[in-house]
């Protein structure tokens, strides 16, 4: 499987290691595709092995391309990138490592490694002078990571936000839209290729959280790893929370939040966090549905910008996988190198209790004078403002609504506490945060 080579230089020889949802994308493309990418790159892709777990399941493939050897593939001399798409952290990371020390650039799909191990790996590409390219990991097709790493490289970026999960989004939309179900929306997920090997990845908000992790160390050039970040999955989020979004004209959508913050005494940190939010139908955001992704970067004098594409699927995340092999075949053809690890901010990460967000609390209650008043109270004693209130009566019970100003999550958590143990209110219906309106 040779493209089309060039006169001018000898073809860059490619390790794939991995060929299920991604990879199989990945080979199509890079036959398809041969003399175009020869012609853009100044030389040609030979795809010269592909490491797999199970070669008999790969019959469109050359049978003599597959190993089951990954270790031994990725350091063998007639390699010169590696591509990963098999996922997980080990054994890829060991790996990764590997190639990486043997001189061998990579390009990986793999948020949950680069995490944990960014810091490690671009260490080995330095020491080596190889390059380490990740732009499918997070956010599918959508050139994100390469505008933050490069084209903004001049800018101060202050916010990241948006939706970087294809399979919640997927499952959340439907819930909104149609009212499907949870686990049969994540099947389809699945079926489509969204989801990860593990889907409780997608759902409990571990993938999410690896891709706000690597976009924050982008933006604020700060080691942020997925430990460091604040996660909330929608496996809580129930048809009930979508009927008191909707009362108030708000959908949920599963956000991904990196900022940088300024204290008081002027000392700068950064806060990330992934979890569902309600966000007013009219936001932008509120409009990307199924498994697109969409995500706003802020910078001082760049303003607001707005990234929106497919965010999971085979042939997306093989397109952005593709278009960082073409950078480092192009990189290799002509002796240079991409952008290295920028850390040298190293800001504090800030805990999650600090974080002020607006909530949205749905209460039930015994519908009785004075009720309203003494959970009032709760919120003043611990001095979260209360924005708005919306009481609908049931018989002798009602649905009590309260959306909050902008509070401090461990007061807000300290409130509906207080107010869940109140005689007269009977159940805690729902805690959500408010994202997208003024604080
Ligand atoms: P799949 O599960 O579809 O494919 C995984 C591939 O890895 C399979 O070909 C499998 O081999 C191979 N593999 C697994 N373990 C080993 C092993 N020990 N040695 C050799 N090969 C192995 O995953 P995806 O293609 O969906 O995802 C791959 C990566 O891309 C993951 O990191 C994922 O997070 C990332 N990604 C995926 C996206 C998507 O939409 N699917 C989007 C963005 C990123 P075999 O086929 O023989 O079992
Ligand atoms: N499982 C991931 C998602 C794949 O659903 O977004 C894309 O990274």
């Amino acid at each position: 499987m040779t493209s089309a080579t060039s006169e001018t230089a000898q073809p860059i020889r490619v390790a794939l290691l991995g060929c299920g949802t991604v990879g199989t994308q990945i080979v199509r493309l890079l036959t398809e595709q041969a003399d175009d990418l020869t012609a853009r790159v100044g030389g040609g892709i030979e795809l010269v092995g592909i490491a797999v777990r199970r070669p008999n399941k790969h019959r469109d493939v050359p049978a003599e391309l597959l190993t089951t050897d990954a270790a031994a593939l990725v350091t063998r001399p007639d390699v010169d990138v590696v591509v990963e798409v098999i996922g997980g952290i080990e054994p890829t990371r060991g790996w990764l490592l590997a190639a990486l020390n043997a001189g061998k650039s990579v390009v990986t799909a793999n948020k949950a490694l680069l995490a944990e191990h960014a810091g490690e790996l671009f260490d080995a590409a330095g020491r080596s002078g190889a390059d380490l390219y990740f732009e499918a990991s997070v956010a599918g097709a959508i050139p994100l990571l390469r505008p933050l790493r490069e084209s903004l490289a001049g800018d101060r970026i202050t916010r990241v936000m948006g939706i970087v999960n294809g399979t919640t989004n997927f499952i959340l939309s439907a819930m909104d839209e149609t009212g499907a179900g949870y686990s049969e929306t994540l099947d389809e997920a699945s079926r489509l290729g969204y989801a990860e090997a593990d889907p409780t990845a997608d759902v409990d908000g571990f993938d999410a959280a690896s891709k706000a992790a690597i976009l924050a160390s982008l933006a604020f050039h700060t080691r942020v790893t997925a430990g460091d970040v604040h996660r909330e999955g929608i496996s809580a989020v129930t048809s009930a929370d979508f009927a008191a979004a909707r009362a108030l004209g708000r959908t949920i959508k599963l956000l991904a939040i990196c900022e940088r913050v300024r204290d008081a005494d002027g000392q700068e940190s950064v806060a990330v966090r992934v979890h569902p939010a309600m966000i007013p139908r009219s936001h932008p955001l509120a409009g990307v549905n199924g498994a697109f992704n969409a995500v706003f970067v802020e910078a001082e004098a760049a303003g607001q910008l707005m990234f929106y594409g497919p965010g999971a699927g085979g042939a997306p995340t093989a397109s952005a996988v593709l278009g960082d092999l073409v950078a480092v075949a192009r990189n290799r053809v002509v002796g240079g190198r991409g952008p290295r690890e920028s850390a040298y901010a190293d800001l504090p990460v800030r805990p999650i209790a600090q974080a002020s967000t607006r909530y949205h609390i749905s209460l039930d209650v015994a519908d009785r004078a004075g009720v309203l008043a003494a959970v009032a109270a709760e919120f003043a004693q611990h001095e979260v403002s209360i924005a708005a209130v919306r009481q609908e009566g049931r018989a002798n019970d009602a649905s009590l609504v309260i959306v909050t100003h902008s509070a401090p999550d461990a007061a807000l958590r300290s409130t509906v506490d207080k107010v869940a143990g109140l005689p007269f209110v009977h159940e805690v219906v729902s805690v959500m945060r408010v994202e997208g309106e003024e604080s």
